[in-house]
């Protein structure tokens, strides 16, 4: 496996940062998770765009143009066999000698991408779908930056784990459904999907966006509105959107069936859909 590491291509188990790097220290970076299918990037502008908008709230210069991010990620894509691949790709404030919460003038970011193979979901996950609880959201006041620091969905999922679930629905400080620990959340209500308006409670997800695109492209009527907690209890269907998962389906909730229990009829028209939309 090759990395990107500050201008060079390099084995990935060669790749080394400074401990000093303020990603490393304050967690002080962002970063995107981008699909490529059959060796093509999928919905490349929306992410570059939204890791320009993480940038930019952080205040952390892009030190790449657009030209030069595509011709990154491409080269990375080509250097491996894998025809679907995810990239991970981080942009860190820089290294500084100096410990201190202030960032030093003149930092260069740190910038690292790899490319892993993207694995479809398991027949299991298929016929089963995965179980969630609801947990409150103990993550900050801007979700919508995809910011490395991750500790509290970290804490989440083990929490979720401990209560028997594969992952947790967070709901915010509000009383309303935020998102999952990596994912957005939807609900299907009277054959009508449902699902959080952006804000800065959640991230604003690219599957997200492609969801809509293929709701408004089959005429599924999509609505945005902020859920209660008894409206995701019940609810027809839940699905949990990424773009290492696409869209999940959630087939339990604190204990109890989702609709019937099994991955819901809308889910799988999306799902078809969906595998359309990729090529
Ligand atoms: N996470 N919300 C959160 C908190 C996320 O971490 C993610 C994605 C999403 C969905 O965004 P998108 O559809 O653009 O992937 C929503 C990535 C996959 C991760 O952290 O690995």
């Amino acid at each position: 496996q090759i990395a990107y590491l500050n201008g060079l291509y390099i084995p990935l188990a060669e790749a080394q940062i400074s401990p000093q790097d303020r990603g490393f220290l304050f967690g002080d970076g962002v970063y995107e998770v981008i699909p490529v299918y059959n060796k093509t990037l999928f919905y490349f502008d929306e992410h570059l765009q939204r890791l320009k908008n993480s940038l930019a709230a952080t205040g952390i210069a892009n030190p790449l143009s657009d030209a030069q991010w595509t011709d990154i990620l491409n080269t990375l894509i080509e250097k491996h066999s894998w025809q679907d691949q995810f990239i991970y790709l981080q942009v860190t404030r820089g290294v500084q000698m100096q410990r201190d919460h202030m960032p030093a003038d003149c930092l260069s970011p740190t910038i690292y991408a790899y490319t892993n193979p993207l694995k479809s979901l398991t027949d299991d996950v298929l016929a089963k779908g995965v179980k969630v609880v609801t947990l409150e959201d103990i993550r900050w006041l801007r979700c919508d930056i995809k910011a490395i620091t991750l500790l509290p969905n970290v804490m989440l999922k083990l929490a979720a784990k401990q209560q028997g679930a594969d992952d947790a629905i967070l709901i915010s400080r509000d009383g309303y459904v935020a998102e999952g620990t990596a994912s957005n959340a939807f609900i299907v209500k009277d054959g009508k999907l449902l699902t959080p308006p952006t804000s800065a409670k959640i991230l604003p997800g690219i599957t997200r966006l492609v969801i809509e695109s293929i709701a408004k492209q089959h005429h599924i009527e999509l609505i945005e509105k902020e859920l209660t907690r008894d409206e995701l209890e019940q609810a027809d269907e839940i699905w949990l959107t990424s773009s290492t998962k696409e869209a999940l389906p959630v087939t339990s909730i604190n204990g109890k069936p989702v609709g019937d229990g099994k991955p819901g009829a809308l889910w799988q028209t999306l799902r078809q859909h969906y595998q359309q939309h990729k090529q």
